[in-house]
C-alpha cells in the first residue's frame, strides 16, 4: 500500500473474512499491517444471502466487524456487493415473486444495507456479475423477473442513499478486450442511459494459470497480457468511468513448483503494471492475502495457491511481481 501511495494510487488491500478469522492472532497482525494493506473488502459478510437471510430479517454483525477494523485501521472500505446471483438467498430465489415486489424487495434491500454503511464505503459494488462467460446476460431471478432495468434501478437506489459512495459494476473475464469486457461497456451504457450514476468498473482479476480449457473453471478469467489490461481498462474509461482491480488472485495447480510460482509473479506484476499505468484504474485488491484461506481449492479443488503470502504467512514470488511493478 505504502508503494500503492508514492505511486500516485488511492489503495492497495485486500478482502477478508475478518469475523471468520479473528481467532487467527498472526492472521490478523498481518491484516492490520497498514503499509501492505491500506484498504478491505468483505469476501461474504457483506453480501445478500449474509444480510438478509430471510426477508425483512437483517443482519450486519459479520459486516460491521470488518467495517470497524478498517475504520479502527484507517483503511479504506469496498462494499461487496448488494446484487448477486451466488449470494442472492434462497426466500428471493425460490419466491416466485412478481415484478413490481422483486423490484420492491431489490430497492428494500439496497436502502437498508447502503444506508447501514451510509458515509464508510469508499465504493459499493452495486451489482455482481450480472453477465455470463460470453458476454450474454446472466439467468438469474433478478435478470429472469425484471430484465436488464435491474442494474439502472439498483444504481439509481444505491446513488439516492449514498452520493458520497462511488458505484460499482463488477465482474470477472474482462481483464482483456473480449466479447465480455464489450458487454460490460454496454452495461456502463445502459445505465448511463436511464440518466443514473454509475462511477467505476471493478475487474475482478480472478486469473486461471491452470493452462486448462476456460471450461474447466467457470468462475475464472484468463491471465491477460499487460497491454491487454491496458487496452480494456482505457476502453472503460472512455466511457467515463474510473477502473480497480477488484479481486485478484492467479491460481495455479497444486502442489505449485518454481515454475508455477514465477508464472504467478509475473501474472501479479501485469496487474499491478497496467493498472499504474492507467491514471483512472485507483487502487489494487487482492482477494484475501494467504494461501491458507484462498476461497480457491473450495471451488476449484485441482487449484489454489492463488495468494502473495503462502500458507505459513511467508511471502512467495508473486508478492515480489507487486514490488518489481511499483
Ligand atoms: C467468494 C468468497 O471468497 C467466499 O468466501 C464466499 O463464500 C463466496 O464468494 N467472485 C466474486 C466474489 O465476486 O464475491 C467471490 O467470493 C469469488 C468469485
Amino acid at each position: 500500500h505504502d508503494a500503492a501511495v508514492a505511486r500516485g494510487k488511492l489503495y492497495f488491500g485486500t478482502a477478508s473474512d475478518w469475523w471468520e478469522f479473528q481467532h487467527d492472532e498472526p492472521y490478523t497482525k498481518q491484516l492490520n499491517n497498514t503499509h501492505d494493506f491500506g484498504q478491505l473488502t468483505a469476501l461474504a459478510t457483506m453480501k445478500m444471502d449474509a444480510i438478509q437471510p430471510e426477508r425483512g430479517i437483517f443482519n450486519f454483525t459479520g459486516g460491521d466487524t470488518l467495517a470497524n477494523l478498517a475504520s479502527a485501521n484507517g483503511q479504506h472500505l469496498r462494499c461487496h456487493s448488494t446484487v448477486w446471483h451466488l449470494s442472492t438467498p434462497s426466500w428471493v430465489t425460490a419466491g416466485n415473486f412478481d415484478n413490481d415486489t422483486l423490484v420492491e424487495i431489490l430497492k428494500d434491500h439496497i436502502n437498508r444495507t447502503v444506508s447501514h454503511y451510509k458515509g464508510r464505503c469508499y465504493a459499493w459494488d452495486v451489482v455482481n456479475e450480472a453477465l455470463d462467460v460470453n458476454g450474454g446476460w446472466r439467468e438469474s431471478v433478478w435478470y429472469n423477473t425484471i430484465g436488464p432495468a435491474y442494474l439502472p434501478i439498483a444504481f439509481a437506489t444505491a446513488a439516492q442513499v449514498d452520493p458520497g459512495a462511488k458505484l460499482y459494476y463488477n465482474d470477472f473475464g474482462i481483464e482483456l478486450p473480449s466479447p465480455k469486457a464489450t458487454a460490460a461497456q454496454n452495461i456502463v451504457k445502459l445505465i448511463k442511459s436511464y440518466g443514473v450514476r454509475i462511477d467505476g468498473v471493478g475487474i475482478q482479476a480472478h486469473t486461471d494459470l491452470s493452462g486448462m480449457p476456460p471450461e474447466a473453471h467457470f468462475e475464472l478469467g484468463s491471465s491477460p497480457s499487460y497491454d491487454e489490461t491496458v487496452a480494456v481498462m482505457k476502453q472503460f474509461v472512455a466511457l467515463g468511468v474510473e477502473v480497480a482491480i477488484t479481486e485478484l488472485d492467479a491460481s495455479i495447480i497444486t502442489p505449485s513448483n518454481s515454475a508455477s510460482l514465477a508464472m504467478q509473479a509475473d501474472a501479479y506484476y501485469n496487474f499491478t503494471a497496467a493498472c499504474l499505468t492507467v491514471k483512472e484504474c485507483v487502487g489494487i485488491t487482492i482477494w484475501d492475502w494467504t494461501d491458507k484461506y484462498t476461497w480457491v481449492p473450495s471451488t476449484f479443488p485441482d487449484l489454489g495457491d492463488a495468494l502473495p503470502w503462502d500458507k505459513d504467512f511467508l511471502k512467495k514470488p508473486a508478492y515480489n511481481g507487486i514490488m518489481k511493478a511499483f
